[in-house]
């Protein structure tokens, strides 16, 4: 399992990296991190690096994934596994990893696809475009939850589930995303209800200057969208904090230019 894209050795912490709570503290946390080549999941799989997690990371693209690899902190142990989250071979691959890990204290599902570009109206989405995005964005995920939810109760692990304000807002053109994305969240509100040892929490990152965000506004000029870069110190103090389950906003978690610690409240909504 420990191919040439694993690199393993002694583990460093960033000093400058914000402090994040091992969930396991007999040893080093492990994190498995989907879509983490690029974009969002990319930057968070480095930020959870810093602070100490081992890795397990996957795309489609095995060269993309390579160069994130390549820039994680020297002495990361990370398992790099190109594949395709909507494929079951690749996702029993996924959970091989993480038991020769140890097994597994966090599971960010963050792959997802926007579906069809340009956005088209529901009244001419391409149903198999939309098949896709339910394949990706609510299946994946949630089979990847089922394979891993033994070891993550185990060890009182956390589910992070990417989602969007389109899972939530009407916004011409994002029906088929969106739809996506509320299917996401009321599994993870369930999910929520249903473990007890078990943290489940789903975020909207906001809006984030990656290629997803592009695909949605193509030939746009998407220079005035933050980098997913601003957001990391949201989501590692929710999981460092062990928040409790529910839905947030990393714009809530630590408002742009705040100063200080982030997150003195917990969002309305959230339960234990
Ligand atoms: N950017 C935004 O404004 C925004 C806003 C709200 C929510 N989000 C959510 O944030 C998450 C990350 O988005 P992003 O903007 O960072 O996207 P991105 O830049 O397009 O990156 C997506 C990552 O996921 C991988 N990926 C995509 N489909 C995959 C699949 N089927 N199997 C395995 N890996 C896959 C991609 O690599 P490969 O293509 O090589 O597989 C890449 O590493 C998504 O869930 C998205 O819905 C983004």
């Amino acid at each position: 399992m420990c191919s040439t894209r694993c690199g393993q050795g002694p583990m460093r912490h960033g000093a400058a990296a914000p402090s994040v709570t091992a969930m396991n503290a007999a040893q080093n946390p492990v994190a498995l991190v989907t879509g983490a080549s690029r974009g969002l999941g990319r930057v968070l799989a480095s930020g959870l690096a810093k602070g100490g997690y081992a890795l397990i990371m996957d795309a489609r693209d095995p060269a993309v994934l390579d160069g994130a690899v390549a820039a994680l902190p020297a002495g990361t142990r990370v398992w790099a596994l190109p594949g395709d989250v909507t494929d079951p071979a690749h996702r029993d691959a996924l959970h091989g990893a993480v038991t020769e890990a140890g097994g597994l204290d966090l599971l960010v599902n963050n792959a997802g696809t926007l579906g069809a570009s340009p956005l088209p109206p529901l009244a001419s989405y391409p149903l198999g475009q939309l098949r896709a995005s339910f394949e990706a964005n609510v299946i994946a995920p949630i089979a990847l939850i089922q394979l891993l939810l033994p070891t993550l109760r185990e060890r009182g692990g956390a589910i992070l589930n990417i989602t969007s304000d389109a899972a939530t807002a009407a916004y011409a053109g994002w029906g088929g995303y969106g739809a996506t994305k509320a299917a996401l969240e009321q599994a993870s509100n369930v999910l929520a209800a249903e473990e007890n040892t078990v943290r489940t929490w789903w975020v909207d990152p906001g809006d984030l200057r990656t290629a997803m965000h592009q695909r949605a506004f193509p030939g746009e000029d998407i220079s005035d969208r933050p980098l997913p870069e601003t957001v990391v110190p949201a989501f590692l103090w929710l999981i460092g904090e062990r928040l409790p389950s529910g839905r947030y906003r990393a714009a809530d978690l630590f408002p742009p230019g705040r100063p200080g610690v982030p997150g003195d409240r917990v969002p309305s909504g959230a339960h234990a």
